[in-house]
C-alpha cells in the first residue's frame, strides 16, 4: 500500500441522498488527503495544507474538478463491438447483433483481450467501479475478474445463465450453469475488491428449473449479488407472460425464484405496475436506470420519481452495447433528457448522486465507495473543463456552484478526464 499523498483542486461530492438531507459539498480550492489507499481527510486547501507534513507529496490539479469515481451499475463488457448497431428493438437486437457478438467469447484469448480493453476504456471514462455482464462462458467472467484484479478495481461480474431461447452455442444447462457459477464464487467472490453476481440474463432465456437453482445458490450465499434485466420492453413483457403463466407479474417471476432481495440489481424496470416497484423496495432490490440504452433501443421512459417515492435503490447504468457510451457523464445527460420527456426532472445534485454515492448504495457498497467520507476507498476522477472549449465558455458565465455542476454534467464526457485514481494511485498512463 502507498503512503500518504494529497490532491488539490475543485473538489465536489455528495454527502448523502438529496431526498434525505444529503448535500453536494464543494471546495473551490480543496485538498483530499489519502493514506493507504483510503480517504484520510478533506477540506479547504488553505487550512489543511498548514498542518500537512512537508514530506507528503501534493498533486495540484489546478483548474480541474476532483469527483468520486463514477460507478456503472449495469454494463456488458462483451458488447463493446455491438455499440451503435442500427435499427432494431430489444428482442431483435439481441438476435441480430448481440448473440453473434457474444459467440466470439467462446475463445478465451478474445475474452481476455476484450476484458483488458473494456476496463481500460472504462477507466478512461472516469468509471472506477462497475456491475458487469460477462457471457455464458465461465472463462469470460474469469477473464474480467483477472483483469480487474490486476487493476485493483472494485467490480462485480458473473457468468451468464442461459439455458433456452438463445442460440445453441450460447446455452448452458441448469445444472452446469450453477456448478460453474459456484466454482467462480469460490474462486473470486471477496477476493480483494471483487464480488460475484449470479447472472441469469433475463427470465425468457432461463427455464424455471434454472431460475430455481439460481435462487437456491443465492440463498446459500447471502452476500453474493444477483444481476439481471427486468421489464425493459413491452414485447419482452408479453413474452414473459406467455413463458411464466403462473406469475402475476414479471417481477414475481424473480421473486418466486428467490432472486429478489438485497444485493440484487435489475436493469431498466420501465414497464412495471406500482405494486412491483413496492415489492422491489421492500425486498431491498435495486434498479439500474439506463437512459442511453432506453432511448437508443426505444424501450421506454423510466419513472424515476416513482422509484424515489417508493424508496427503491437506484443507480445509473450505461448498458453498453444497448447504451452508446461508457461515459457516466453522457449517461447523466441522456437521463436528464429522458426524464424531461417523462415530465420529470433530474436536479444536478441527484444526477451526481446517481452516478456516485447513489450507485454505491444500490450496490450495497456505500460503506466503501461513492464519496470522500473519511475511511472510504480513494477512487476518484480528475476532470479538466478546459478540454472542452464550449464547456469552458459556459462555465465562465455560471455564477453558482449548482449551475457549474449542471453544465459540467450536461456537457462533459471522456475528453475531460485527466486522470483516474484507484485507491489513490493513478490508473491512466498519460496524465
Ligand atoms: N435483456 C436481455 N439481454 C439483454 C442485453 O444484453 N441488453 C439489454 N439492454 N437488455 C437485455
Ligand atoms: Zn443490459
Amino acid at each position: 500500500m502507498s503512503g500518504p499523498r494529497a490532491f488539490r483542486g475543485r473538489i465536489v461530492h455528495c454527502t448523502g441522498d438529496p431526498d434525505a438531507g444529503g448535500l453536494v459539498e464543494h471546495f473551490e480550492d480543496g485538498l483530499l488527503l489519502v493514506d493507504e489507499g483510503r480517504v484520510r481527510s478533506l477540506g479547504p486547501a488553505e487550512t489543511l495544507i498548514k498542518n500537512l507534513s512537508e514530506d507528503i507529496p501534493v498533486t495540484h490539479w489546478k483548474g480541474s474538478w476532483i469527483l468520486p469515481g463514477f460507478i456503472d451499475c449495469h454494463v456488458h463488457y462483451p458488447q463493446l463491438d455491438v455499440i451503435a448497431s442500427y435499427g432494431e428493438k430489444l428482442l431483435d437486437w439481441l438476435e441480430t447483433y448481440t448473440y453473434p457478438a457474444e459467440e466470439k467469447f467462446a475463445d478465451p484469448d478474445f475474452a481476455r483481450v476484450t476484458a483488458e480493453q473494456f476496463l481500460d476504456r472504462m477507466l478512461a471514462n472516469g468509471t472506477t467501479s462497475a456491475m458487469v455482464f460477462a457471457t455464458v462462458h465461465a472463462h469470460s467472467a474469469k477473464a474480467l475478474f483477472s483483469a480487474a484484479h490486476e487493476r485493483n478495481l472494485r467490480l462485480w461480474t458473473g457468468k451468464v445463465l442461459m439455458d433456452r431461447n438463445c442460440p445453441e452455442s450460447l446455452r448452458d444447462t441448469a445444472v452446469d450453469g450453477i456448478r460453474e457459477s459456484r466454482e467462480l464464487i469460490d474462486r473470486w467472490h471477496g477476493q480483494d475488491r471483487l464480488q460475484y453476481a449470479i447472472t441469469p440474463r433475463f427470465a425468457p432465456t432461463s427455464t424455471a428449473h434454472q431460475l430455481d437453482l439460481a435462487g437456491q445458490l443465492a440463498t446459500e450465499y447471502p452476500d453474493v449479488y444477483i444481476h439481471s434485466h427486468l421489464a425493459e420492453s413491452q414485447a419482452e413483457l408479453e413474452w414473459v407472460a406467455e413463458l411464466f403463466p403462473d406469475a402475476d407479474t414479471y417481477t414475481d417471476v424473480y421473486r418466486d425464484h428467490r432472486l429478489l432481495r438485497e444485493r440484487s440489481i435489475y436493469a431498466h424496470c420501465i414497464h412495471m405496475e406500482d405494486d412491483s416497484v413496492a415489492t422491489m423496495a421492500s425486498a431491498g432490490a435495486a434498479i439500474a436506470f439506463c437512459p442511453s440504452s432506453n432511448l437508443f433501443l426505444g424501450s421506454g421512459l423510466f419513472d424515476l420519481d416513482r422509484a424515489r417515492v417508493a424508496g427503491v435503490r437506484v443507480g445509473l447504468g450505461t448498458d453498453v452495447g444497448g447504451g452508446t457510451s461508457l461515459s457516466l457523464l453522457r449517461t447523466v445527460h441522456d437521463g436528464y433528457k429522458a426524464l424531461q420527456l417523462k415530465g420529470q426532472s433530474l436536479a444536478p445534485e441527484r444526477a451526481l448522486y446517481l452516478a456516485t454515492l447513489g450507485a454505491a448504495r444500490a450496490l450495497y457498497a456505500s460503506d466503501r465507495i461513492g464519496n470522500f467520507a473519511v475511511g472510504k476507498e480513494a477512487d476518484f476522477v480528475v476532470l479538466d473543463p478546459a478540454r472542452n472549449l464550449l464547456l469552458q465558455r459556459r462555465l465562465a458565465s455560471a455564477d453558482t456552484v449548482r449551475d457549474r455542476l449542471f453544465a459540467l454534467l450536461m456537457l462533459g464526457d471522456d475528453r475531460l478526464v485527466r486522470q483516474t485514481y484507484i485507491m489513490g494511485r493513478p490508473a491512466l498512463k498519460e496524465a
